[in-house]
């Protein structure tokens, strides 16, 4: 039996109903979850965007020497509470980004082309309309693969070996990754990260018509990472290089200059 023509067309959907979904509270089987869905991959990129800011400091940190990293470190162990430098609170510390970063990507999987037509039609759409942020969200999909490859492996090594956050380690481990892998890996990072702040505050209309001048602010912001990043990934790489071969290869640092409080 098929339906008659006046229950099929008994409704013709208006412009607004068709564009903002107004009539959709009508509609039969309505689900709250990509709503769900949508929010937290919002909220987690916002959680990991923020993070890398203090991600940079962290990791920069380096600059200034051995002994402010080594007193970083030992801070976000807990000296200052237990005493001592407790690898476990890395561990959890590590594990709570990293349930982010799985989140995150399990929440954009559901805006991923699915077959090489879709990519096309994605890739005809870029060029037709010609827009920054529709080329911002292609971006975003190709450093999405580039991280989803590159961050896991950085992830899994602190936490399964939460003491090897440590000044001569992490340089020796950044030696051996080598210069050009840590710089793919950062450069995706830092433009998937800045792209991803400057969209979610487009679409929470944080910047109330602003767009124009936020994104230039964000590819300056991006390029200043980029540029800080490299500078750090420079010195950890120099100094793996110097140790690397040498018995203090596999020793933590250790220092004289304690000023992460002591108990
Ligand atoms: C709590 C979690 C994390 C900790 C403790 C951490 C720590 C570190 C450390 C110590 C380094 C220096 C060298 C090395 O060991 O490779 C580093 C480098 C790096 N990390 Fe992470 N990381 C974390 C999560 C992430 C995440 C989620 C991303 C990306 C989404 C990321 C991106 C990078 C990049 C691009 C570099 C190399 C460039 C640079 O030195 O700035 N990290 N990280």
């Amino acid at each position: 039996m098929t339906t008659p023509e006046q229950i099929k067309f008994a409704h013709t959907p208006t412009g607004g109903e068709c564009i903002a979904g107004v009539a959709l509270t009508d509609a039969k089987r309505a689900s709250k979850w990509p709503a769900y869905v949508d929010v937290a991959q919002s909220v987690t990129g916002l959680i990991l965007g923020l993070f890398l800011f203090c991600h940079m400091a962290f990791t920069s940190s380096i600059q200034l020497g051995k002994d402010v990293f080594w007193n970083l470190c030992q801070i976000s162990g807990g000296r200052p509470i237990f005493g001592a430098e407790q690898t476990w609170l890395h561990f959890v510390f590590v594990g709570v980004i990293t349930l982010c970063v799985i989140i995150h990507a399990l929440c954009a999987l559901r805006r991923f082309p699915t077959s090489y037509k879709q990519y096309r039609d994605i890739r005809g759409h870029v060029a037709l309309v010609h827009h920054s942020d529709t080329s911002l969200w292609f971006i975003q999909l190709c450093t999405a693969v580039v991280l989803t490859g590159m961050v896991f492996p950085h992830v899994m090594g602190m936490l399964t070996a939460p003491s090897t956050i440590d000044a001569n380690l992490s340089s020796v481990h950044t030696y051996h990754n080598g210069m050009i892998w840590t710089l793919i890996f950062l450069v995706a990072t830092e433009l998937h990260g800045m792209i991803g702040l400057y969209r979610l505050a487009v679409k929470w209309d944080v910047v109330k018509g602003r767009a124009h001048g936020l994104r230039k602010t964000m590819v300056v912001v991006a390029l200043a990472m980029i540029a800080c990043g490299s500078l750090t990934a420079w010195t950890f790489y120099s100094n793996g290089a110097e140790l690397a071969g040498t018995p203090a290869a596999s020793q933590h640092y250790t220092t004289t200059n304690v000023w992460s409080i002591n108990k």
